[in-house]
């Protein structure tokens, strides 16, 4: 109840979170895919809804959790899927948050049939996949604030700055794997915050905590 009656200083304004993991069929059995849970896009989708903002949540179909309250759910299985949501969903609004783990490659082709093994070695060719951000940031309305995640394993806020730069981000929620309490499945996050401004590394916290620091920048824009 307590978490109801925070403040609505996001009513009117539209966001769009992705979250979750993508999902890159090879045949009708088998599919590429990583660790991402959708936790931490689910709890920034949670926080905008709670501060009263129209909140639609592009959810991977691998995602587990209940779906958000009052929140419109559109689910995606594969990029491709994930970069026509945005397009359609995003565009418009006044925020995107892009906290879904998207695949930098897929299977170059998808069979038909279930592939079967044969003796010795296979491989498997890939292909690259879209990259949304990087077509959002040289699509996007002047409007849109955009809000991206990277996990790395080192270099954490060199690499981040560079996709923030490279993307045209309006900010990135940076987080190191290796860091304990951070990362897949868990409740918490350990993350840097990093805008032209500067950066801004936060505690060991939940990731509902995190996700309203997010919320806060958002709701800092103009
Ligand atoms: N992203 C995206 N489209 C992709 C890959 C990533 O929109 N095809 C987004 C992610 O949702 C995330 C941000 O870009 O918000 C950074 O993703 P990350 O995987 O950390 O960075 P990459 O630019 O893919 O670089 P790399 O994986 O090589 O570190
Ligand atoms: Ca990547």
């Amino acid at each position: 109840l307590r978490e109801l009656a925070c403040e609505k200083d996001l009513r009117g304004k539209k966001i769009v979170v992705s979250a979750g993991a993508t999902q890159e069929p090879m045949d009708p059995v088998r599919y590429l895919t990583n660790h991402s849970t959708g936790k931490m896009g689910y709890a920034v989708a949670r926080a905008c809804m709670l501060r009263g903002a129209d909140v639609t949540l592009l959810s991977s179909t691998g995602c587990t959790l209940p779906p958000v309250p009052f929140v419109k759910m559109v689910p995606y299985t594969t990029a491709e899927d994930l970069f026509d949501a945005v397009r359609q969903h995003a565009m418009d609004a006044d925020a995107l948050v892009m906290a879904a783990a998207v695949a930098d490659y897929r299977p170059a082709t998808v069979a038909e049939d279930k592939v079967k093994k044969q003796d010795g070695e296979m491989t498997l060719a890939l292909e690259r996949t879209q990259d949304i951000l990087a077509w959002v940031g040289d699509h996007k309305p002047e409007k849109l604030f955009v809000c991206g995640f990277s996990m790395e394993t080192r270099d954490l806020i060199e690499n981040s700055t560079a996709k923030l730069h490279k993307k045209h981000m309006d900010m990135i929620v940076a987080n190191n794997l290796k860091v304990p309490g951070a990362g897949f499945g868990v409740d918490t996050n350990v993350v840097t915050l990093i805008t032209e401004q500067g950066s801004e590394s936060l505690p060991l916290q939940s990731k509902d905590a995190v996700a309203h620091r997010i919320a806060d920048a958002i709701a800092a824009v103009r």
